[in-house]
């Protein structure tokens, strides 16, 4: 399983990076504005720069499929691993399936995003889309389990040999992520805050001081052995 990571912070993407457990980035305009990212080129580049090889999901801007097609093939020239984030549907309810299959085609690698549903994953994947994005906290919105969408959709892909991957998004909490993963989340994308907490445990801290106290102990214990010797 990769991890992404959902974020357009610099310095959190750099931070996680060296720590090895990042296989990619994830924004939206959301997080590009949360994150004080105005010029969307600039600080995409910034992000691919970071990451190599490692993919990067950008998300279009518009509701309307030229404008989405148009936008797609422009993020496409910024970097290699620049991936096109574009939503099953816009805000009107109409089909960007279209855009999906057209930027497939055209070896664009394409994020398919806001998925909340078995339907609409299955209908992305094929359409052609590398990845089916399902958001796990906004499944959770509508009263339904974000576990149950993500396995089946995750059997389905396999029983069909789909090669669509699918990155669990929209995390809440760090419950999430494990929910994510055990259902069969070929990715997660997880924003910086939830890293800390996933690594760090109350328990583990005391277990190091015990040892570390342990440690000094034995010092202690060696240096007045060797004092007593050399009497
Ligand atoms: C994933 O690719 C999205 O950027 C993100 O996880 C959306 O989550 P939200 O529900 O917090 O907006």
């Amino acid at each position: 399983m990769q991890i992404f990571i959902d974020s357009a912070d610099v310095k959190q993407i750099e931070t996680w990076l060296e720590q090895g457990v990042v296989d990619g980035a994830t924004t939206n305009p959301s997080i590009m504005f949360k994150d004080g990212v105005t010029d969307i080129e600039a600080g995409a580049l910034r992000i691919c720069k970071l990451l190599g090889d490692r993919p990067l999901s950008v998300e279009v801007t518009s509701n309307h499929h030229e404008t989405m097609l148009e936008q797609g093939r422009l993020f496409a020239t910024w970097a290699r691993n620049i991936v096109v984030k574009i939503p099953i549907v816009n805000e009107f309810g109409e089909s960007c399936l279209g855009v999906i299959h057209r930027l497939t085609r055209e070896g664009i690698a394409v994020n398919s995003t806001a998925i909340l549903s078995f339907n609409q994953a299955i209908l992305a994947a094929k359409a052609g889309a590398t990845y089916v994005s399902i958001f796990a906290g906004r499944v959770a919105d509508e009263g339904n389990d974000p576990a149950v969408v993500i396995r089946n959709v995750r059997n389905w892909l396999d029983e069909w040999k789909s090669p669509s991957r699918i990155i669990v998004g929209s995390i809440r909490t760090v419950m999430d992520i494990q929910s994510a993963a055990l259902a069969g989340a070929h990715i997660i994308t997880i924003p910086p805050q939830f890293l800390p907490k996933m690594v760090d445990h109350r328990y583990t801290r005391e277990t190091v001081r015990q040892f570390n106290e342990d440690a000094t102990k034995v010092a202690e214990q060696i240096t007045r052995a060797k004092a007593a010797a050399a009497d």
